[in-house]
C-alpha cells in the first residue's frame, strides 16, 4: 500500500522532538523551544507519513528590522527527518506555509535565517539571500533569506 503524506497544523510542543533530532542533535530538548513559539499569529505545520510525524516548520509574525514594516513572517525550525529528505516533503511544508500566510495577510513577506547548507533548497523556491553569512554559536553558519509572497488579496 502506498504511504499517504499529509500536512497538518500542530502545536509547538509537537515540533520539539523533530527539531531536536534534526536541528539540535544530542542537545537538551529545551534548546528547541523557540521564542515566539506560542505567540499569537504563530502557526506550526507537521508533515505526517500515515500517522507518524516526519517533518515540521514554524511560521511566526516576526519583523526583521532590516526590512520594511510590512506583513512580515519568519520561518523557523524547518526540519525533515534524515530518512525522508529529498522526497519533496520540505517543499510541501514550505508551500503550505506560504499558502496559509497569503490567505491571512496582504503582500506578505517571508524571511528566515537559513543554514548555508540549505541555501539551494530555498533558492529553488524563489528565495534570495540578504547580507553577510553569520555564525549561530554552537549550530552552524547561516544567512538571511527572503521572498515577497504573492497575495491572493492584491
Ligand atoms: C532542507 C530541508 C528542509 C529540505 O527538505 P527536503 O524534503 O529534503 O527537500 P525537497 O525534497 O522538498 O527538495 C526540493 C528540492 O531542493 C533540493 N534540496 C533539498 N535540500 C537541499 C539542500 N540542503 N541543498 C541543496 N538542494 C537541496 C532537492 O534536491 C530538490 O531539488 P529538485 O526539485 O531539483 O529535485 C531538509 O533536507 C532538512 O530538514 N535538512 C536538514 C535541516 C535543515 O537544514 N533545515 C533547514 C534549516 S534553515
Amino acid at each position: 500500500m502506498r504511504a499517504t503524506f499529509t500536512v497538518r497544523l500542530i502545536s509547538a510542543s509537537t515540533t520539539y522532538a523533530i527539531r531536536n533530532e534534526v536541528l539540535r542533535p544530542g542537545r537538551p530538548v529545551k534548546e528547541c523551544y523557540f521564542s515566539g513559539d506560542d505567540s499569537p499569529g504563530t502557526f506550526h505545520l507537521g508533515i505526517f507519513k500515515d500517522e507518524k510525524i516526519i517533518g515540521v516548520a514554524s511560521f511566526m509574525k516576526n519583523s526583521n528590522p532590516f526590512f520594511e514594516p510590512i506583513a512580515q513572517f519568519q520561518l523557523r525550525g524547518m526540519a525533515i527527518l534524515p530518512e525522508h529528505k529529498g522526497q519533496g516533503l520540505g517543499t510541501l511544508l514550505l508551500k503550505e506555509g506560504e499558502s496559509k500566510i497569503k490567505q491571512e495577510v496582504k503582500e506578505p513577506f517571508l524571511w528566515f535565517n537559513a543554514r548555508v547548507t540549505a541555501i539551494d533548497f530555498y533558492k529553488k523556491h524563489g528565495y534570495e539571500s540578504f547580507g553577510q553569512k553569520f555564525e549561530v554559536p554552537g549550530v552552524c553558519e547561516h544567512i538571511v533569506m527572503l521572498k515577497h509572497l504573492e497575495s491572493k488579496n492584491k
